[in-house]
């Protein structure tokens, strides 16, 4: 198991989840996280902590969100762990409602 972040996380990017996370499984990319599945020991501390309610268990994730379990898996090889809360990107507040983000995704 591990647990997966999804749409609502994206151009967000709250960081809320990396600070509770105790294995620093968290990847940054330049307007998204994703988790590193082979890292997350599904300890589930960081469900509550995202105020955008992105990040699932695997095992529960919605599935109009199950393409974020192939995109986590993927971009938590390429991107660089991010192991402390940063600010959240400037238009956060725009992009918090907003859904179907993932066609704007940033690879970096
Ligand atoms: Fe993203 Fe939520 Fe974490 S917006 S960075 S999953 S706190």
């Amino acid at each position: 198991m591990t647990h997966v972040v999804t749409d609502a996380c994206i151009k967000c990017k709250y960081t809320d989840c990396v600070d509770v996370c105790p294995v620093d499984c968290f990847k940054q990319g330049p307007d998204f996280l994703v988790i590193d599945p082979d890292e997350c020991i599904d300890c589930a501390v960081c469900i509550p902590e995202c105020p955008v309610n992105a990040i699932y268990a695997d095992t529960d994730t919605p599935e109009q969100f199950e393409p974020f379990l192939e995109i986590n898996a993927r971009l938590s090889k390429l991107w660089p762990t991010i192991s402390k809360r940063i600010a959240p990107l400037p238009d956060a507040e725009l992009w918090k409602d907003k859904t179907n983000k993932l066609a704007g995704l940033d690879l970096g």
